[in-house]
């Protein structure tokens, strides 16, 4: 018999479920975006689902989007919801194992190292790596080439020599390469709900975990001993931080830091770059189209790449943009409801207990926003005037557009947990996106487009993702 249990009369309508415990966790994890458009038909916008004994409160829609990105401190935690994932990995004192207001400046320090200064450094470095990695490509006939493994190497290698430090970079090749694979198998999903279970990878996490931090205090130690004053990257921008109440920000605090700027930067940005490839694969004329756009900002094809020229590329932009709202890589983001909270223009009266989701690509996909909201084009996006109240908000790590969470468009959040590797992200995609095109043509396989696999953390192409690749003349 289907289960409802729903005691409180002021609680969100419940989808029922066969399996107690588990719930709706298969038809969940099959295809959430199936699973919230076949039940929102039903119960509307907001409506409870349970999943390994814990019950999910979705809110979609514009209204639903606003509702959880802002939603008040004393009502909801993001730490309570993320802490058992990314504490083994990141390291204690940091980002969600700690109280919001440190975490809101450690975003403030964090934002020092990605200043359009620090940029201008960047772009050349990240292009000299893009250009000697597809060296490895046959740049002679051309090929098939594995373009989610090539992305995810890149990504890792121009954010480590960037952002990371060189140092970081110096030893990717040989230890921290394997070392972030044993901490990005302990960041799964499933580890949201086991995390008591002894599983072999939760050891090699773990291990991961100390060896990681312990090359970034090495690099640390070795800087403070040398008196390296003259580096731009975050690294260094995360030294000699104290918070507002005056206690330190430690070397240990800086090194878990750099673990969860590596993590939350590395899925995110690889499996964008590799969907906008794959775009670009299937709409030839558009890769036509950003040759011509780099020709106009640049006089020519082979001149070398600069932060200052990309800010031109409007095209390279909506690209990216059109990949991240319709295949944005986070598509649930959590607060678990530490007090009751009523859900505004309804009865409803979410109880202390359950998390509240947002899914913001409901409203990216949706044909009420976006005109043929399923197709691929990056142009739409030139004749939408984003929209701007004028007003600004500071959620405690610095101002930003007011209004932001009623956008229908929102791949890096909103409110006080919004991302901040926006410009940073923008710039490495930009960068690989455009070297990676002037060095090869590209074009799907027989295989054509492949579909999304909803499994992983972060939302990423069914593997492999193989395309042919030929040299350009
Ligand atoms: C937060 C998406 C790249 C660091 C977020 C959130 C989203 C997001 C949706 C909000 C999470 C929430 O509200 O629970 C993305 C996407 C990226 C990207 C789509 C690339 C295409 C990066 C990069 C970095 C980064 C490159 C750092 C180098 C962070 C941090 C937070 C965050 C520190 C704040 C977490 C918090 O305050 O709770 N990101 N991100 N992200 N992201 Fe990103």
């Amino acid at each position: 018999i289907g289960q409802r249990i729903n005691i409180d009369k002021n609680a969100p309508p419940e989808v029922p479920y066969w399996i107690p415990y588990l719930g709706s966790a298969i038809a969940f994890s099959v295809n959430p975006l199936k699973f919230y458009d076949d039940n929102r038909k039903k119960y509307g916008d907001v409506f409870t689902y349970t999943m390994v004994g814990r019950k999910f409160t979705v809110c979609l829609g514009i209204e639903g989007n606003n509702f959880v990105f802002n939603a008040k401190l004393a009502d909801v935690s993001a730490e309570e919801s993320y802490k058992p994932l990314t504490t083994p990995v990141f390291g204690k004192g940091v980002v969600y194992d700690c109280p919001n207001h440190m975490l809101m400046e450690q975003k403030k320090f964090v934002k020092w190292g990605m200043s359009n200064d620090a940029f201008r450094a960047y772009v050349p470095e990240m292009e000299e790596e893009t250009r000697q990695y597809f060296q490895r490509w046959n740049n002679k006939t051309g090929g098939r080439g594995d373009l989610f493994k090539a992305m995810g190497e890149l990504i890792i290698n121009t954010a480590s020599r960037t952002l990371m430090g060189p140092e970081i970079r110096a030893l990717m090749d040989e230890s921290v390469a394997q070392l972030y694979h044993d901490l990005d198998d302990g960041f799964q999903p499933i580890n949201m709900f086991f995390e008591w279970l002894p599983l072999p990878s939760y050891f090699r996490r773990d291990n991961a975990h100390v060896q990681m931090r312990n090359i970034f205090k090495q690099v640390i130690d070795e800087r403070r001993a040398n008196n390296v004053t003259d580096k731009t990257d975050m690294l260094q921008s995360l030294l000699n931080q104290t918070y507002k109440d005056g206690t330190p920000f430690t070397d240990v605090d800086a090194c878990h830091l750099m673990i969860a700027l590596l993590m939350a930067g590395q899925h995110t940005s690889s499996t964008t770059a590799t969907w906008a490839l794959l775009h670009l694969a299937q709409n030839p004329h558009l890769i036509k189209e950003l040759l011509d756009e780099q020709k106009d900002v640049l006089g020519s094809l082979d001149a070398p790449l600069t932060f200052d020229a990309m800010k031109n590329m409007t095209l390279l932009d909506n690209v990216i943009r059109e990949t991240l709202r319709l295949c944005p890589p986070i598509i649930m983001i959590l607060r678990k409801v530490i007090r009751p909270i009523a859900y505004p223009g309804t009865d409803y009266i979410i109880p202390k207990g359950n998390y509240i989701a947002a899914s913001p690509i409901a409203t990216q996909v949706d044909e009420q926003f976006y005109k043929n909201a399923k197709a691929f084009d990056p142009h739409r996006w030139s004749a939408i005037v984003e929209e701007e109240t004028g007003e600004t908000v500071d959620y405690g790590f610095g101002k930003i557009a007011g209004g932001g969470a009623r956008n229908p468009s929102l791949p890096f959040g909103a409110g006080r947990h919004r991302c901040i590797g926006e410009s940073f992200a923008y710039v490495q995609l930009k960068t690989v996106i455009s070297t990676f095109l002037r060095m090869y043509d590209l074009s799907l396989t027989e295989k054509g487009m492949p579909g999304p696999d909803f499994t992983k953390m972060f939302v990423q192409p069914v593997l492999p993702v193989e395309v042919n690749y030929a040299p350009r003349k």
